[in-house]
């Protein structure tokens, strides 16, 4: 129970009573790195389904679809485990929907389509797979949705995207909610744009997603109150809208000396959202969480292979790098660095935890007071369950790790590591004329 409370409150990972090794729960550390090798990620399969169950209490009073926004980790076991309690997707390619179609074609009709550059076929994909709703980023876009239906001879049901000019603190790379980002359309403009519609086109939404990792409610709250103002406009104009998506975003605390509570932040989140939706009345809510249900609940374990010092700097080398987790190289993300084993003495050093890569912006922690790591020591960064994996690329001819899934005392491979044939495979090696 114990357990349980702190996976929902935190994080997920903690440190056995008898061992003192890092355990996530009934399955140590130790032991997975042992068995498929670093760098390697590993997640509770537990945690994931408990910030789901948030998510779905709080929102229990008014009508909703919780659609996972499968880019913060679009791995297949996820993606199952989460259609399996009757999660909708959030998906914004033709991959992401081919993803969620190959762990379970049903829930197609759960599937939501965001992005600013869907493409022909990808529409088409959609259109046939049956998803839910379009959610539609330009005019333009709006157009070749009308010919691509019309095509299939099917109608397409969409809601626009519309920007409502929200201010959200968050890192400027992942803020879209303002006027002079790329995202949605003005929404100053959005009523003229549903007016043009057309016999292939089914008005059934607005949608709205102000930026990620933003830890306050507030911004939530007047964009959805924004929302649905138009909301009311467009049904005094005929439309018949059923679905209000107010997007992804709620972020998570990182750092581990601030307070958080996933509970009450879920709570806080809910009781911005809701009243405005119900003030509308016969709407359907749709959420795209996507890091709030996942990056706590994974980490990424790698070995030290050095311990370095350059001038008064001391770099530990480990076999991660910035291909693995790119969110430190990125946005100067912060994550949690602690050891596998539990330090038994309190000596600390200040380093930087730094990955093999040729880059000097390859580093997982800068200027890190940590307990003091020798070579050969296993370490665990944090909070890595989003756009984690996801984003981990081959820079370097490095081959992406392998993925574990935890349930119990169980530790499932659910992606190996990849291996040079896999990285070559696609390419020519000949001479080319
Ligand atoms: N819906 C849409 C339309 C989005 O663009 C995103 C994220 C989400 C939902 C999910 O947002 P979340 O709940 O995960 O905050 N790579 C960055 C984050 C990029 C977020 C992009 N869009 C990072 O590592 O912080």
């Amino acid at each position: 129970m114990l357990l349980l409370r702190s996976a929902i409150l935190t994080r997920p990972f903690f440190y056995s009573e008898t061992e003192k090794i890092l355990s996530v729960e009934g399955v140590k550390m130790e032991q997975v790195a042992r068995r498929y090798g670093t760098p390697l990620y590993v997640y509770s399969s537990e945690h994931i389904l408990e910030r789901l169950a948030l998510f779905e209490q709080a929102f229990s009073v008014v009508p909703h679809l919780v659609c996972y926004a499968v880019k913060a980790n679009s791995t297949l076991a996820i993606l199952k485990m989460l259609a399996q309690k009757g999660c909708g997707f959030d998906v914004v390619s033709g991959g992401e929907l081919e993803r969620v179609l190959a762990v379970d074609r049903a829930a197609a009709e759960r599937v939501v389509f965001s992005g600013v550059g869907k493409t022909a076929s990808e529409m088409d994909l959609a259109l046939r797979a049956g998803i839910l709703v379009f959610n539609v980023e330009g005019e333009e876009e709006l157009e070749l949705l009308a010919e691509r239906a019309a095509k299939l001879r099917g109608k397409a049901r969409f809601a626009l995207r519309v920007n409502p000019d929200v201010f959200a603190e968050t890192h400027p790379y992942i803020s879209t909610g303002m006027r002079e980002h790329k995202f949605g359309i003005d929404i100053r403009r959005a009523r003229a744009v549903y007016r043009k519609g057309g016999k292939y086109l089914e008005p059934a939404g607005v949608s709205v997603h102000i930026g990620s990792q933003i830890r306050s409610a507030d911004p939530f709250g007047a964009a959805a109150e924004r929302v649905v103002r138009l909301i009311a406009d467009l049904r005094q104009d005929g439309h018949a809208i059923r679905y209000a998506d107010l997007g992804g975003g709620l972020g998570v605390e990182y750092h581990p000396d601030k307070a958080f509570d996933a509970a009450e932040k879920v709570r806080q989140y809910a009781e911005a959202l809701i009243p405005p939706v119900q003030k509308a009345g016969g709407l359907t809510l749709l959420l795209e969480p996507g890091r709030f249900l996942v990056a706590q609940a994974g980490a990424l374990l790698a070995r030290v292979l050095y311990v370095k010092k350059n001038g008064a700097k001391t770099f530990v080398i480990t076999d991660a790098a910035m291909n693995d987790l790119i969110r430190p190289a990125l946005y100067q993300a912060y994550h949690e660095i602690v050891p596998v084993q539990k330090p038994r003495s309190a000596r600390k050093t200040i380093v930087d935890v730094v990955g093999p890569v040729c880059e000097t912006g390859d580093f997982l922690a800068r200027d890190r007071e940590l307990p003091t790591l020798r070579q050969g020591d296993l370490v665990a960064i944090l909070d890595a369950g989003a756009y984690g994996m996801s984003l981990a690329s081959n820079y370097n001819t490095r081959p992406r790790p392998a993925e574990v899934l935890v349930r119990g005392r169980r530790a499932q491979l659910i992606r190996r590591r990849e291996s040079m044939h896999d990285m070559l495979q696609t390419e020519r090696n000949g001479s080319p004329f």
